[in-house]
């Protein structure tokens, strides 16, 4: 992969990329931010402890198949217990954030009603640790685990389920607010939205395909409501939402592929951001207009509230996403998982055989960020708060060798490519930070612990927490900073 260039340092052979840890950090940006993320359900376990109740994935990960590896997240990485030599870790890294999620079950378990002292106490005691680490806090408030109750009155199904979420926001607001350096509303309601109420391959496992889109609207408006409430009680952290953006690419001549390649980047990304920094709803083509008339007549005081300005903006990329014509032959989803309402659509993501793949099969595109950034920069321009990489690693199968070690080069080079393009940028885009996923290897959603992210190796058995060498490399180079 070409390198991003960079006027102003030192040129760097391919190889030097990729290994010369300090010679990539002399690249990157003054008051740069480095953090690692992670989010509640997949690492904290303890889910019958400390007054906590269900979720919506607590139910979905005890019905038959829909874990692929047959896994809960039950104990996860025991992260509940085990905070403290979590956060030693993030120390020793050398990162300057934490990005967390805040378990909406386990600080307010039903979803409505009065806070959950233990697990507020829960919080209050990592925070602390990180401030005495002298890490960052950026805090997420969604990140998928609805309390059960609320999913039974139909989750984000259900437009009160805004107005509770804001209740949570503002809950968490008055606990952490002095604290929490940055928060981030909602993580990916892409995701929640096309797996979770579409296809059905996250919770709550609705296959509503295009009837699911109103829950577009109700997170928007969840998140809108959210800003509010942190507003409302003058927290002191910065406050903006996680997005992921897959650049689209049509796969194949012809005009039916370039409008499928519309409509995925439609429902995967347009419909998410242009309603945040534009305050509406993208024109969606005439053709189109059917299957998006929940989003088109929403109320204009929506979109206000929706359109809260934001002190950042996070991006979570992965991958970008290539669209072809005609039904999938195979209804595997990027995620590996199966979704059997994929083969009603007329087209179908297309592989990229030209590039390596992470062991989900993902592409690996550090290019494609450069892209996502390029395709911000035109779509927001003058809207667009300083930028966040709010997510972005990779999942490779790890080798424990005789001596412990796990030699993780793959992952090291990963964060390598993509480091470098997030240090150069964009023009018209202040990228100010960079968060891997993740710290730890974790329970991987619908793939269980059978993904592994982590930059540190967790022992399912054992919860032993071993570094791996892209561990080593990242401390080299935060260590390697000004
Ligand atoms: C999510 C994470 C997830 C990661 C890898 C992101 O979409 O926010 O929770 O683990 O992707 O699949």
């Amino acid at each position: 992969m070409t390198p991003a260039k960079n006027t102003t340092s030192p040129k760097l052979t391919e190889s030097e990329w990729t290994h010369d840890a300090a010679g990539l950090a002399a690249l990157a940006p003054k008051d740069f931010t480095f953090g690692v993320a992670t989010a509640a359900f997949q690492i904290e376990g303890a889910i019958r402890e400390g007054g906590r109740e269900p979720s919506t994935w607590d139910t979905f990960m005890g019905q038959p198949e829909r874990i692929s590896d047959g896994s809960d997240a039950s104990i996860a990485t025991d992260h509940y217990h085990r905070y403290p030599e979590d956060v030693r870790l993030m120390k020793e890294l050398g990162v300057d954030a934490y990005r967390f999620s805040i378990g909406w079950p386990r600080v307010q378990p039903g979803g409505v009603g009065k806070a959950n002292r233990e697990g507020l106490a829960f919080y209050d005691r990592l925070i602390d640790e990180l401030l005495a680490a002298g890490i960052r806090p950026m805090a997420t408030l969604f990140h998928w685990d609805t309390p059960e109750p609320l999913q039974h009155a139909g989750g984000w199904l259900n437009r009160d389920t805004a107005y509770r979420f804001a209740d949570f926001a503002l809950i968490a607001a008055e606990a952490f607010g002095d604290r929490v350096a940055q928060w981030v509303t909602i993580n990916e309601p892409t995701t929640v939205t096309l797996n979770g109420y579409a296809l059905g391959i996250h919770a709550p496992g609705a296959t509503l395909m295009f009837d699911s889109l109103i829950t577009v609207h109700h997170q928007l408006l969840g998140h809108g409501l959210a800003v509010q409430a942190l507003r409302s009680e003058d927290v002191v952290g910065q406050i903006g939402i996680a997005n992921v953006h897959s650049p689209v690419i049509p796969y194949g001549k012809g005009f039916k592929t370039g409008a499928y390649a519309e409509l995925f980047d439609l429902i995967h990304n347009r419909i998410y951001a242009d309603p945040v920094l534009l305050g509406r709803y993208p024109k969606f083509p005439r053709s189109m207009r059917t299957i998006f008339r929940p989003l088109i007549e929403v109320d204009d005081a929506d979109l206000a509230i929706i359109a809260q300005p934001l002190d950042f903006y996070g991006l979570n990329y992965y991958m970008p996403t290539r669209i072809a014509s005609g039904a999938p032959t195979d209804n595997t989803m990027p995620d590996g998982v199966w979704a059997a309402g994929a083969s009603q659509l007329p087209f179908h993501i297309a592989p990229w055989p030209e590039l390596p793949t992470t062991s989900f099969g993902w592409p690996v595109a550090p290019d494609y960020l450069r892209v996502a950034l390029a395709d911000y920069a035109t779509r927001y321009a003058g809207k667009l708060p300083p930028v966040y990489i709010t997510e972005g690693g990779a999942s490779f199968v790890d080798t424990v060798q005789a001596d412990g070690s796990i030699d993780d080069e793959s992952r090291t080079a990963y964060l390598a490519e993509h480091l470098a393009v997030a240090f150069a940028g964009a023009p018209g885009v202040d990228v100010r930070g960079y968060f891997i996923w993740t710290l730890l290897d974790n329970w991987e959603w619908a793939a269980g612990f059978s993904q592994r992210f982590g930059l540190v190796h967790v022992d399912a058995d054992t919860q032993d927490r071993t570094p791996k060498r892209s561990y080593r490399w990242l401390q080299q180079l935060l260590g390697a900073r000004g």
